[in-house]
């Protein structure tokens, strides 16, 4: 990403992708957001998109890319942080419209925006995209689209850094713990998640914040990590590392001090 060009953020009304875009607009980028139910963000020199599209509506993807550059100029970065939350079921019980919305906003919608942009960066030779895959992706869980869905984001990433390296755009993805965003904090408070559970299996015995995720965004978007193309970055409180310690008596608390 060069400072030419605007950063595009699907999703960006809220969650990962509000903090994303706070974020990146403080660090001087000048970023658009576009969302299915756009909201701006206030005290923010964030520009709300105001014709929302579907991520997982082809031919709005398309018109509403060409859109947002005819208005705002050359996307230089993409956050697709557009998605949403697989509905946790037994497998008898997985409805199969549920499986086909998770896998078409979360996969096919990432897929979509991303070529759409990736195209249109590849014909300029350069511009940086940051897939929002899970952890979800990489483990297993009683959610099974949304799994499946996201170990396929991680999977794409790799493919369209492939892709596109040699016309000098790179695309990565991050791979965020439980976060707290404000839909988890409503699923904590309505007793559909309990906080103990998602925390204590990380290493470091705590959910992700949503800014914390933005920062590693921000650096894959940045020259900064101008040799990274095709990675998976988790930012999960040690999810992935502490999770398995469970089959051994689990985690260890820190000593006395
Ligand atoms: N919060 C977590 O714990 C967590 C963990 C791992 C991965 N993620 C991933 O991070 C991404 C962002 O999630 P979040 O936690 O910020 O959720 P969120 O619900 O707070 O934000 C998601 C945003 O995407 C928008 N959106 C949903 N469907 C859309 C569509 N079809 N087209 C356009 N916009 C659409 C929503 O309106 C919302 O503003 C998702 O891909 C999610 O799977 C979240």
């Amino acid at each position: 990403m060069t400072a030419e060009g605007i950063v595009l953020v699907t999703g960006g009304s809220r969650g990962i992708g509000a903090a994303t875009a706070t974020l990146l607009a403080e660090q001087g980028r000048r970023v658009v957001i576009s969302d299915i139910a756009p909201e701006p963000l206030a005290g923010t020199q964030v520009v709300m998109w105001p014709a929302p599209f579907d991520v997982a509506n082809e031919s709005a993807v398309v018109s509403g890319i060409a859109d947002i550059e005819a208005a705002h100029g050359p996307i230089a970065g993409l956050v697709n942080a557009a998605g949403v939350f697989g509905k946790m079921h037994p497998i008898e019980r997985v409805r199969m419209d549920q499986w086909d919305r998770e896998v078409n906003i979360d996969l096919r919608g990432t897929f979509l925006v991303a070529r759409s942009v990736g195209v249109r960066m590849a014909a300029r030779r350069q511009g940086a995209i940051v897939n929002v895959a899970s952890v979800a992706g990489m483990t297993s869980g009683p959610i099974h689209a949304y799994t499946a869905a996201k170990a396929a984001v991680i999977q794409i990433t790799q493919t369209l850094a492939a892709e596109w390296g040699r016309s000098g755009v790179r695309v990565n993805a991050v791979s965020p713990g439980f976060t707290r965003t404000a839909m988890l904090e409503a699923g904590i408070a309505s007793g559909a998640l309990n906080k103990k559970w998602l925390e204590s299996p990380t290493a470091m015995n705590r959910l992700v914040e949503p800014i914390e995720v933005a920062q590693a965004i921000s650096w894959l978007l940045s020259p900064m990590s101008s040799g990274v193309t095709g990675i998976n970055l988790p930012v999960d409180a040690g999810y992935i590392a502490g999770t398995t310690w469970a089959a051994y008596g689990g985690l260890r608390e820190a000593p006395n001090a």
